[in-house]
Parts: C-alpha cells; structure tokens; sequence
C-alpha cells in the first residue's frame, strides 16, 4: 500500500526538517515545501540522507494558493504539518504587517487550498507564547491567552482562525501543539538550529560561544525570583517534538477531533543550569557577562504536560543533558552551520 503523503510546510527549517525524519520513520511521506526564507537547500540533501528516501521539495510559498492546491492534488496529501512562518519576536514588534502577512496569510492560504481539495487534518505549530505573563505556573491549557507581542498574537489568532473552521466543517480535525522551547538536534549531527547572524535564542547563543564563534554570552537579567536569579524555560528536545507531530497526527486519524496541546517536559531550568549542563556536555566553558532583563521576558515558563500524555500518549523522553550532547555534536561538527 502507498505510504499516506504529508505536507511539510517549512520543512527545511528547524523543527520542520527534523519532523520530516520522524514521519518518515513512521510509515508516512513527506512532501515539502519551503520558500527558503530562512532555510538553505541542502538541508534537503540531510533529509535525504537520514530517511534514505527521495523526499519531494517544492520551492514555494504556502501564500500562492493556487500552487499548494495544484501540489495537494498531485501529490495525494492526506494531511498537513504547518511550521512555515516567521518566528523573532523582535522582528515581529518592528514588523507586524510582515508577520501578519506570511503567518497569517500563509495559514488562510494553506486552509483555502485544502479546504478546496477535501484534505480536512492539519497540526499547526503554536507557541506557548500565546499565554503571555504566567498567572500560575506550570502551564496549563486553560490559562489566560493573553499574547504581548506580534509574533504571539499571529499565533493565537491562528488558533482562533482553526478553531472557526472546525466548527463550520465537522470533518475538519486540526491539533494545535503549544511549544515550548525547542532545542537540541537530531543525534547523527546532520540536521541542526542553523539561526541567521546573531541568534536571539539561549542554546543556539551558547553553542557559539563554545564552538568560538563568539566571546561571550550576555545573561539577560539575575534578579528574577527564580532560585538563581535567571530566567527559567521548559525545555524540550527537538526530536521528542518531533514525534509529537508523529502522535498529533496519529490522534487526529484515530479520534477523528481537535486538540490543542502543550509540548514541553513538565521541568524547568534557569540559564545558569542550562550554561552548566552545556559545559559538562562540550567540555568547554562558556564565558558570561550579566545584562539587565531582556524586555517582553518573563521570569519564568514551563509546562504542565500531563494533557498531552493522556490524550497523545506522548511525552518527552530526553533530559537537559540529551539536548545539550546534541547539540553540541550538531555545532562541533557543523561550526558554521549549513553549507549553502
Ligand atoms: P524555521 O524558521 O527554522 O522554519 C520555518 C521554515 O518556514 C523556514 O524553513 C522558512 O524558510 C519557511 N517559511 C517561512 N515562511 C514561508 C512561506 N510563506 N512559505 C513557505 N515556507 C516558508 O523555524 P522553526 O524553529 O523550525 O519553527 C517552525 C514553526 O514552529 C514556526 O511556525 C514557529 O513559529 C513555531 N515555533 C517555533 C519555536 C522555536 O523556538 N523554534 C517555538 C514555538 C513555535
Ligand atoms: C531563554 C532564556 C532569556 C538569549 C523565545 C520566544 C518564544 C519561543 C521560543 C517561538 C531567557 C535567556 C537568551 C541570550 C539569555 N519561540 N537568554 N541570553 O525568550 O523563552 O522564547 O523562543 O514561539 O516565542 O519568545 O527563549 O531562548 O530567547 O531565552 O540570557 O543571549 O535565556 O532571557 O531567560 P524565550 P530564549
């Protein structure tokens, strides 16, 4: 029997290339498409290599929605995974019509396509940004959604865009997966966070600083009321995300319902512990210099990640120490990153 097809939007990227990995492990077939906005081409080859397979990639943007309908046909998807967007927080205060534009746009483009072409499973990549300030932690799905900035409030409004469309057509299932933050790479070293000039992001900074690509890392705030002082993140690995896509899916053909979900571990760790647990990992050391707080930060963010385990049956696997080895071994190996 042919394998079921997938549509991976934003398959090159971070999180969409390891997922591709996964769902091809699985039994599925992926089929890409990225527009390269922030990914290189030979991502592909990584892709190819891992899975073994002639994955197909189509260059283009989730936007032309013409172009998708005619690729959801040809390729006989049954169900789509949708990482494309745009994803700085920072860019997204000096630019919102841009992120509106391609998060939210592209997202409208992709449901009109299928919607015109009978494919009724989609799961979207949401954030646990959409809850803003923690009222009380951790993290349950039923918190306020209260999203401080652009790119939080693209999100949510996705969320709100899928929920509407669940309502209108009964055979339309989607599953919103609220991450947390992802880390790590896939164990072989091949695929990785590749981030363009200066990442804005904890692990990626840190893997830098230990590969000697930068001084220092600048420690956004110590004066937080979190047991060192510095902020405190769920963090989670990216190839335990990835088989949550791999679990959203497998619920959304066997429950034939929508779910909206946390992806984290359940544990927190404040910078100054994840800066330690990269050292032991690299045997290198990383240099620190203490900022004051990085603005729209919060204190602290993890999940409750019980809902996802009782209705997935999926929870993260790997611990701090897994994610920083990986990552580590994807930077060592891969000091500038992708070749382009
Ligand atoms: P990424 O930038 O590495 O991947 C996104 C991919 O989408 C890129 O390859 C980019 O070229 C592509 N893309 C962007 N706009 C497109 C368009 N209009 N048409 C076609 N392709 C397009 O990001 P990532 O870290 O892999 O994140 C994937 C998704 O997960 C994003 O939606 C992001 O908002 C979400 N997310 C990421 C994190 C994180 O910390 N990395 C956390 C929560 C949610
Ligand atoms: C983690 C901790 C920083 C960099 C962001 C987005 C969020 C989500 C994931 C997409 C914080 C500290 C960081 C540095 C530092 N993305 N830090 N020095 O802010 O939790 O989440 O990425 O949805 O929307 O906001 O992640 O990795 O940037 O920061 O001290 O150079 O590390 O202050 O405490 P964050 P992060």
């Amino acid at each position: 029997m042919a394998k079921p097809a997938v549509l991976v939007t934003g398959g090159l990227g971070y999180i969409g290339s390891h997922a591709c990995v996964a769902l091809a492990e699985a039994g599925y077939r992926p089929v890409i498409v990225d527009n390269l906005g922030n990914a290189k081409a030979s991502v592909l080859e990584r892709i190819r290599e891992l899975t073994q397979s002639d994955i197909s990639f189509h260059r283009a943007d989730v936007r032309e929605r013409q172009a998708l309908g005619a690729l959801l046909a040809r390729e006989r998807v049954q169900a789509v995974l949708h990482f494309a967007g745009w994803k700085a927080v920072g860019e997204s205060v000096e630019k919102p019509v841009m992120y509106y534009e391609n998060n939210v746009g592209g997202t409208i483009a992709l449901l009109a396509a299928m919607a015109e072409h009978g494919v009724r499973r989609l799961v979207f990549s949401s954030s646990a940004t959409v809850y803003g300030e923690p009222e009380r932690l951790p993290l349950t799905e039923d918190h306020p959604l209260r999203p401080v900035n652009p790119y939080a409030k693209n999100k949510l409004v996705i969320e709100h865009i899928l929920a509407d469309c669940a309502v209108a057509d009964a055979g339309f299932h989607y599953a919103a997966l609220r991450y947390f933050n992802p880390i790590g790479a896939h164990p072989s070293a091949r695929l990785g966070e590749d981030p363009r000039g200066v990442p804005n992001n904890l692990l990626p900074y840190v893997a830098q600083v230990a590969v000697g690509r930068r001084p220092s890392l600048r420690v956004w705030g110590r004066d937080y009321a979190t047991p060192d002082g510095t902020g405190v993140r769920d963090y989670i690995h990216v190839m335990d995300l990835a088989q949550g896509h791999v679990a959203a899916l497998a619920y959304l053909e066997r429950r034939a319902r929508s779910i909206t979900a946390n992806l984290g571990t359940g544990r927190g760790y404040s910078v100054l512990e994840v800066v330690s647990a990269f050292e032991r990992a690299s045997g290198k050391s990383i240099p620190l210099e203490f900022h004051p707080r990085r603005a729209g930060d919060v204190a602290q963010s993890y999940a409750d990640a019980s809902f996802a385990a009782r209705e997935l049956g999926w929870r993260a696997r790997l611990g701090l120490e897994a994610m920083c080895r990986d990552a580590w071994r994807w930077q060592s190996g891969n000091p500038e990153g992708y070749p382009d």
